[in-house]
């Protein structure tokens, strides 16, 4: 009989009818969002799950899943799995790298030009209805052509974000990572590996674009953003919990850094009131890979990863080796 398939979250009825002809399927047209508990139950009987950000696969869920085999992760972040545990269960844990790259890195772009040239905050100003002249100074923003990018995480994404600034920007582009590049790579992004100190103290813009893991937890707090400029914007389409989001508010309202662009929160959707109150902070709802093609491409990776692994050929883009 075919394998027993849960789809936590309402995608893309292409990929449902997809996953339908290869498994017997249960799936969430309401988009109910099932608690742990509830998920748990929905699990109990299943082999693999097709799961999103909205939910985790911990021990506790794990202890409630004998069956499960395989959760195909449709984002290329997968804080939301406890890996080692994952592993020690035997389940495969698949995400969706590189057909999301080119996509998130253009949202990177937009974010950190919309966050330097400041405009979110003027278009509230034009709505409001308080726009009635010419200031000099009116919404003046940091330059971002010419001005130094500074990189904290140089995946694909923090490449294609490196290149965007070197090529199209004529930006200076210095990065930071747990490994440098190699130097044909460092050459085509036109990238300098500096420290993190020197990152930190040289960058005009600074996007995070790292995994979340514990070592990078609050990789940006309190005392980071004292080594940044006071011109300078800060950029986070990583993870919520890299950046200290009580830390950085404080930082903003004292003026220690010029803006910010927030695409990731701690405890989203749940977000920080102190960057709410501020009008120098670019908000979005985890949007990043949110293009129509690149969610599409991202649920079909998804499918197929649970489709080759039910067939024996092994899962495309697995995260984990499982304990057999
Ligand atoms: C989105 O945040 C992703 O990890 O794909
Ligand atoms: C992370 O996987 C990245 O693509 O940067």
């Amino acid at each position: 009989s075919k394998p027993r398939i849960l789809v936590t979250r309402h995608i893309f009825p292409e990929i449902t009818d997809y996953l339908a002809q290869h498994f017997a399927l249960e799936s969430n047209p309401e988009d109910v969002l099932w608690s742990q508990a509830e998920l748990a139950q929905r699990l109990a009987d299943k082999d693999g799950v097709f799961i999103t950000g909205s939910h985790r696969i911990d021990t506790a869920l794990l202890a409630a899943c004998p069956r499960l085999k395989i959760a195909a992760n449709m984002a290329v972040g997968y804080n939301n799995f406890d890996v080692d545990a994952m592993t020690a269960a035997g389940v495969q844990g698949t995400n969706t790298p590189d057909v999301l790259t080119e996509t998130t890195a253009d949202f990177g772009f937009a974010l950190l030009m919309a966050t330097a040239r400041r405009m979110t905050e003027s278009e509230h100003y034009l709505r409001a209805g308080l726009w009635n002249s010419w200031r000099y100074d009116m919404f003046a923003g940091a330059e971002v052509h010419g001005s130094t990018l500074g990189i904290l995480g140089m995946g694909r994404i923090g490449q294609g974000i490196a290149r965007r600034g070197a090529h199209g920007f004529g930006m200076q582009v210095i990065y930071h990572n747990r490994s440098r590049l190699a130097p044909e790579l460092e050459a085509e992004c036109k990238a300098r590996y500096v420290s993190k100190d020197e990152l930190l103290a040289q960058a005009d813009h600074l996007v995070l674009v790292l995994p979340y893991s514990a070592e990078s937890h609050h990789a940006i707090g309190a005392a980071e953003l004292a080594r940044m400029k006071p011109t300078a914007t800060l950029v986070n389409i990583a993870r919520g919990g890299i950046v200290d989001d009580a830390a950085l508010a404080q930082a903003l309202k004292e003026g220690r850094i010029a803006a910010a662009g927030l695409d990731v929160f701690e405890g989203e959707p749940a977000v920080h009131p102190g960057l709410l109150e501020r009008s120098n902070v670019v908000l979005t709802p985890h949007i990043a890979s949110a293009t129509v093609p690149t969610r599409l491409a991202m649920a079909r990776l998804a499918a197929d990863n649970l489709v080759a692994f039910f067939d024996g050929r092994g899962a495309l883009t697995p995260v984990n080796t499982p304990n057999q």
